[in-house]
């Protein structure tokens, strides 16, 4: 990458996200007695008060098993829960609420579609095609499918800056090719993959597919139907929303014929000991009592997204990743990791012979908080010659402020290190 040495020109908050920064309480506090600079949002985001807000009113008003009670609490619980579905198959422009199943997260998403749409159809020698860009979610599943059923797991080569390397694309997603499996934006890098064309090729050659949105859907507009993805998968907690909920959106006559994925309350039409029958989806896949008050949380979020206006977020953010490439760029001995034609949300880089871990540790002395290590993505790391990255990670909330804090810390780092 080239350095750049004129002034980078800072993007100036657009009205519609210019009280973002104001709705989030955590950033009010310091850290080590300065002003929290929080970058490591693609491992997991802050909250709003409104997301805040929604799981203490659940907890002071309305808290019941759902599903189960004829009573108000659990009627009102249950309405709750399922009205948080309905919002999140707008936000995505489902064709119907009950293409939604609320999971732990994407791991669990994809966990689920690996045993229960993709297991039963696997012979010995099939084929999962996946890209070497993936985080370990995204690929330890189906390794593990492969070990139980004799399927190899074919992967999607990438190149050294960092984007998919197609030329062998139309070789790899051959009639052996059971399921296509792929990232939309790396968490480790922040590429940002044109996904659509490669969706539209499997489509045409009878592959499903399953699009990992977890560092996609926070930070530009999505629409499963006209992505023509069979599954998609995203965490809760890095959309502003509770941990331990996330989504798995299947196309409905796909999840119709799925097998469950476990067993229990909630998911059954009837049980006996002789066998027992199971719940239309999602409910088939949501055994048990589910996390509610995550839902319900996660529901707000979106909401809370949408008030903003993912239009003006992902241009937002596109500008304040664009000053952050340029302000890094300017550091001596800093090396981005990485240059993907588009971008999206994180930056990853290293410093000569610094550990990152030790980069991190000294931001965090500075308040400034961004992640190090290999980002769960062990075999990118390995492709683009570096054991691990530290890596900074935008959202709506941070502003050109917080890129100067990190360009002038990192200046700092760079003298201890260097
Ligand atoms: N997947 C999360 C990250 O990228 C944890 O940091």
């Amino acid at each position: 990458m080239s350095k750049i040495t004129s002034q980078p020109t800072s993007p100036a908050i657009p009205e519609a996200l210019a009280h973002a920064r104001a709705d989030f309480p955590i950033l009010q506090r310091s850290v080590h007695g300065k002003p929290l600079v929080y970058l490591d949002n693609a491992a997991s985001t802050q909250k709003p008060q409104v997301v805040i807000d929604a799981i203490t009113r659940y907890y002071t008003n309305e808290n019941a098993n759902i599903h189960r009670g004829v009573h108000l609490l659990s009627t009102e619980a249950t309405g709750a829960y399922e009205e948080a579905r309905g919002k999140i198959a707008r936000f995505i422009n489902a064709a119907d609420d009950s293409e939604i199943v609320f999971t732990r997260g994407a791991t669990e998403s994809v966990n689920l579609v690996a045993h229960s749409f993709v297991e039963p159809k696997i012979q010995p020698g099939d084929e999962i095609l996946i890209s070497a860009m993936e985080h370990h979610a995204n690929i330890v599943p189906w390794q593990l499918l492969c070990e139980r059923t004799g399927a190899k797991l074919k992967v999607i080569p990438v190149t050294d800056d960092c984007e998919l390397d197609l030329a062998d694309f139309d070789a790899l997603l051959n009639e052996r090719t059971k399921f296509f499996s792929i990232v939309y934006v790396s968490n480790a890098i922040g590429t940002v993959n044109d996904i659509k064309p490669l969706l539209a090729k499997a489509q045409a050659k009878g592959i499903p597919t399953l699009v990992d949105a977890a560092q996609a859907i926070q930070h530009m507009p999505l629409d499963v139907q006209e992505l023509r993805c069979d599954f998609l998968v995203a965490s809760g907690h890095k959309i502003y929303g509770p941990t331990g909920i996330g989504i798995l959106y299947g196309q409905s006559n796909l999840l119709d014929t799925m097998i469950p994925y476990q067993g229990g309350g909630d998911m059954i039409a009837h049980v006996s000991f002789e066998g027992s029958t199971f719940k239309e989806p999602p409910s088939r896949f949501e055994a048990g009592t589910p996390h509610i008050e995550g839902a319900i949380g996660l529901g707000v979020a979106f909401d809370y997204l949408s008030t903003l206006g993912l239009e003006a977020i992902h241009e937002y953010e596109s500008q304040l990743v664009e000053y952050a490439v340029a302000k890094l760029s300017q550091i001596d001995g800093l090396r981005i990791i990485g240059n993907p034609k588009v971008r999206s949300g994180a930056i990853s880089f290293t410093m000569g012979d610094a550990h990152p871990h030790d980069i991190g540790t000294v931001l965090d002395t500075e308040g400034i908080a961004i992640r190090s290590g290999h980002h769960c993505c062990e075999p990118l790391m390995k492709r683009l010659g570096v054991p691990a990255t530290a890596r900074a990670s935008f959202s709506v909330y941070n502003t050109p402020a917080d890129v100067d804090a990190l360009a002038a810390a990192l200046k700092k780092t760079a003298i201890l290190f260097m």
